[in-house]
This record gives structure tokens, C-alpha cells and sequence, in this order.
């Protein structure tokens, strides 16, 4: 029997135990599947941890999501066809939750799929390499508990081990004789450990925007984000603002490219991700930055150089958990031999066809189309449940602008779910003045 290895049971991992479930459901014989999961539990990113740097066996930490954090897009926008969240809650809820209740709706349906028995909690995957001999992938795996090595044979590979881990950390010249605490998002776990402070937040994308604003909600006296390309120009509150790069620091005192100094109590870089796969053998790894098409992945799946080998979930992210269960879906069906492949010069064409439209987009709302369009691909060719994928569109679109509008309000609005077509209540305390993220108020909509 064939045996496939999926490297992660975060939401791309989850996506594709859901996916062969699904086929089993429906009849077919699907191949032996194994997912190595180096956490204790599934759930990827969104299992958080007080832990930083090492975990409790010296493998580095994954999670890089904190204290306090909630949806940063409509739930709407990343529903699960074949599990609305009106089926796991039981009733409609906000379309803006905190992090608890995403995580327990992902486990609910990775529950549902009954898939557990096939993940191997605790076990870190650490190397795969081709025998182009045997035509099989070689699997070292460690298990984190009890140190035991494993060498396994399968056939195809998944890699689906998040990019959103390993930090990202540029230099700047004196920093090392900044005083003050300095850390990476990846460390950042609450924001109350910053009140009173003044904070300098380094990047202008989602880590910094959010940080940012966890660090203002949560009484830090000024928050100063600096940016290398453009700023991310909302209409920040009073006490936040936005300068050119810091070319330098001198002790506590950061130096901006339009000439002004400040002095901070704290440095947060908000710099981003790499794409690290130290586990895979050169030949199998994928050399990319967070985009939204990878070049090197047909269909955004397939390993160009080794189709046996699967990447999901390895694009800059509008659309997340849909995304990768289209993915996923996809994946399965080429593993199981149910699509077959092109010749490797029209996934060639493909992929630059892809690369070359990501390339000449111009602003986020062109952005939007171009990734649902690559859902939409994605979605024609396999049996994943219909949704409204226009719905989840304009949502986007609606949910930029309600961020010009007011950066510090744009989570207290509600949408409409392209599943099963009911509108979110309204959450009944605003995102700005709720402190209380626990999973009971925010689903019973009451300001605990
Ligand atoms: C701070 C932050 C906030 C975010 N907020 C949102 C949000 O509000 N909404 C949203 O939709 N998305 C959000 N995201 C995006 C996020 O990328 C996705 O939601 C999702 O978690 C990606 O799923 P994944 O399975 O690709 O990766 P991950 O969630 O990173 O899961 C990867 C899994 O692989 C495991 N793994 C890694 N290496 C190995 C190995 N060698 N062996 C065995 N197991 C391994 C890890 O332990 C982990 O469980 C956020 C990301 C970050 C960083
Ligand atoms: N739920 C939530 O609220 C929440 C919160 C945080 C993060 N997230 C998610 O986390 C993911 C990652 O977001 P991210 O913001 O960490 O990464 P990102 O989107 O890749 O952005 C990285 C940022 O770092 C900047 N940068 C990189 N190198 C730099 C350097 N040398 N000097 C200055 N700036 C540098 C980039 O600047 P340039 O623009 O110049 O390249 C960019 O602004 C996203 O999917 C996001 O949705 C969600």
C-alpha cells in the first residue's frame, strides 16, 4: 500500500487528514497516511505557549502567536466548507475571534475527521532525502520524549510545517548597545509586559500593525513603528506613530532615516518569517519569501523539482484555512493517482504564468483577486463542499476599508458567512475595551 508522510498537523496538516477522511467517507481506499507533529497536541500555530526559545525537549518553539490575540480577518473569510462555525458553536458568533475559540474550532473538525490515531504527537521529523533508488522518500524522525530515532520508507511526502516560525532578524548598527528589552514577534507573548513603556516596533505589516495596537490597548505609554518601504499609514491614536526606517541605535536612543531620535524601553521586531526547512535534504528544499506565489510549486502544491513532493500552505496568506483545505483537497487527489500531472514543461508555464500576474499586482485589493482566483482554480478541480467565494471576496475588501476607516475599530463589525449564508452578530463590547478573550464570553457575546 502506498504510504504518504504529512510533516505538521497545524491547519494545512489538518486540512489534509480532513481531506483523505473525506475520501474515505465516500468509499474510496486511501493510502497509509502518517503525520508527524512535533507539538503534544495539533493545532499548529494556534496552540499557544507561555514558552520561548526552547520547548520542553530543547526542540526550538513553533508558536509564535500570544496572549490576547484575536482574528486579525473576518472568520467569515476562513470558514470551512464542510464544518461551518455555526455546526461546531452551535449558534452564530462575532466574525472577529480571539485565538481560543479558532483553535477549538480547528481541533473540533480535526476531531470530526477521526484522523487522530494517524498522527504521532511528540515526534519531530529530522531529515527526508529521495532514493532515487527505491523511488521512496527516507524519513528520520526523533521522538521528542523519549529520544528514539526512526528511519521510515513512503512514497510522497507533505510538508506542512507553517512559515511563520522561525523569526526573521535583520541587524542595525548599534543595537547592540540598546538597553532596553529586545525581542522578535516570535517571543512576544503579552502585551501587558509593556505598559507605561515606550515601545519601537520595527515593520509595517500584519506582526507590527497588531503588535503595535495590542501594546496601545494594553497602556504602553507611545508605540513608534518604523518601516523600511512604505508606512502602513492608518489613522493611528494619538499616543502611536510611524517614522522612516531607524538607521541606528545609540544605547536607548533610536536614530530615524528623516533625521528625529527618540528614546525607547523596549524594541519589538516585527521583521517576519523564514522559509526554514532544516530537515529536508538541499534537493527537496523550497527557497522562497513570504509571496503569494511561490515560484517552484505547480498548482502552489507541487514540488516542481520532485512531484512526489507536496508544500502546502507556503503562500503569504489573504486567504488561510480554505485555502489550504483547496490545497489539500488538490494534494489528495494527485497522491491518490485520482489527477494526473502535466508534462514538467506546462507546470513550468504554469507556474510562471502565476508568478509573472503576482507580479505586476499594485495594491491589496488586486492582491485579494489574485489569491482567490488561485482558489478558485484550486476549487474547480476537486469535490471540497461549495462556498461562496465571491462573498468572501468582497468581505475582504470591505474589511480593508474598514481598516482605513479606523484602524482600532475594524474588528467590531460583522459578516456574513459564505457557508451557510447567516450574518455574525455584532460583538457586544469593542475590540479596543475588551479585555475578556476567554471562549465563553466571546461566544456568548457578553462582556465577562
Ligand atoms: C502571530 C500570527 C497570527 C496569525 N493570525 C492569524 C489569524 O488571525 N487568522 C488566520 O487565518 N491566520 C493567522 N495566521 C496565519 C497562520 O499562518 C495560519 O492561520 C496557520 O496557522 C498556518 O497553518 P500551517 O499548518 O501552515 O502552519 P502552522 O500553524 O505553523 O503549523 C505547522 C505545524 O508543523 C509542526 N512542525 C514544524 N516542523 C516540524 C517537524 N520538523 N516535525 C514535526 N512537526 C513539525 C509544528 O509544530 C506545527 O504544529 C497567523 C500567523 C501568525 C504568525
Ligand atoms: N491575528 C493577528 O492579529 C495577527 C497578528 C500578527 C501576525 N499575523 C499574521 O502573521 C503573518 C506574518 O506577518 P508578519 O507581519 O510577521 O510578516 P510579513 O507580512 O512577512 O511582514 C514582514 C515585515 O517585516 C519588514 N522587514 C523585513 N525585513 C526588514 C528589515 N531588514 N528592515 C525593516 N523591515 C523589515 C517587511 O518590510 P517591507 O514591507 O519593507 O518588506 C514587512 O513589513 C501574517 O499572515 C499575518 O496575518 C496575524
Amino acid at each position: 500500500m502506498k504510504r504518504v508522510a504529512i510533516i505538521g498537523a497545524g491547519p494545512c496538516g489538518l486540512g489534509q487528514l480532513c481531506a483523505f477522511a473525506a475520501a474515505k467517507a465516500a468509499g474510496s481506499d486511501i493510502p497509509e497516511v502518517v503525520c508527524y507533529e512535533k507539538q503534544s497536541d495539533w493545532g499548529g500555530l494556534w496552540n499557544y505557549t507561555w514558552r520561548t526559545g526552547t520547548g520542553a525537549h530543547g526542540e526550538p518553539v513553533h508558536s509564535s502567536m500570544y496572549r490576547y490575540l484575536w482574528s486579525n480577518g473576518p472568520k467569515e473569510c476562513l470558514e470551512f466548507a464542510d464544518y461551518p462555525f455555526e455546526e461546531h458553536f452551535g449558534k452564530p458568533i462575532p466574525s472577529f475571534p480571539p485565538r481560543g475559540v479558532l483553535a477549538d474550532y480547528i481541533r473540533g473538525r480535526a476531531d470530526k475527521s477521526g484522523m487522530r490515531d494517524c498522527v504521532r504527537f511528540g515526534t519531530e521529523v529530522r531529515y527526508v532525502c529521495w532514493d532515487a533508488e527505491r523511488e521512496k522518500f527516507v524519513l528520520i524522525t526523533d521522538e521528542l520524549q523519549s529520544g528514539g530515532n526512526r528511519s521510515e520508507l513512503f512514497d510522497n511526502v507533505i510538508v506542512a510545517t507553517g512559515h511563520f516560525s522561525v523569526p526573521n532578524v535583520p541587524h542595525f548598527d548599534g543595537i547592540e548597545t540598546f538597553t532596553g528589552r529586545a525581542l522578535h514577534a516570535h517571543d512576544f507573548r503579552d502585551a501587558a509586559q509593556f505598559t507605561g513603556q515606550d515601545v519601537l516596533v520595527v515593520g509595517a505589516s500584519y506582526s507590527a500593525e497588531d503588535i503595535a495596537l495590542q501594546c496601545h490597548k494594553y497602556g504602553a505609554k507611545s508605540v513608534t513603528m518604523t518601516y523600511r518601504t512604505g508606512a502602513m499609514g492608518f489613522k493611528w491614536p494619538e499616543t502611536m506613530d510611524e517614522r522612516p526606517l531607524v538607521q541606528r541605535f545609540d544605547g536607548r536612543v533610536a536614530h530615524f532615516k528623516d533625521g528625529t531620535s527618540k528614546e525607547f524601553n523596549a524594541l519589538i521586531l516585527c521583521t517576519g518569517y523564514l522559509h526554514h526547512f532544516p530537515f529536508l535534504e538541499d534537493a527537496l528544499r523550497l527557497h522562497t519569501g513570504n509571496r503569494l506565489y511561490p515560484p517552484a510549486l505547480y498548482k502552489g502544491v507541487v514540488f516542481e523539482k520532485n512531484p512526489r513532493l507536496i508544500y502546502l500552505g507556503m503562500q503569504d496568506q489573504y486567504y488561510t484555512f480554505t485555502m489550504f483545505d483547496a490545497q489539500a483537497w488538490y494534494a489528495r487527489d494527485v497522491v491518490m493517482g485520482r489527477t494526473a500531472l502535466p508534462s514538467a514543461a506546462a507546470m513550468a508555464e504554469d507556474i510562471a504564468s502565476w508568478v509573472a500576474r503576482e507580479e505586476a499586482l499594485e495594491d491589496p485589493y488586486q492582491e485579494i483577486d489574485f489569491q482567490a482566483d488561485y482558489m478558485r482554480d484550486l476549487l474547480a478541480v476537486v469535490d471540497y463542499p461549495k462556498f461562496d467565494v465571491d462573498l468572501t471576496v468582497a468581505a475582504f475588501k470591505e474589511w480593508e476599508h474598514h481598516k482605513i476607516d479606523d484602524i482600532t475599530a475594524y474588528r467590531d463589525k460583522a459578516f456574513r458567512s459564505p457557508c451557510t449564508g447567516t450574518t455574525a452578530p455584532l460583538p457586544s463590547v469593542p475590540w479596543l475595551s475588551a479585555m475578556d478573550d476567554s471562549l465563553e464570553s466571546f461566544v456568548n457575546n457578553v462582556d465577562g
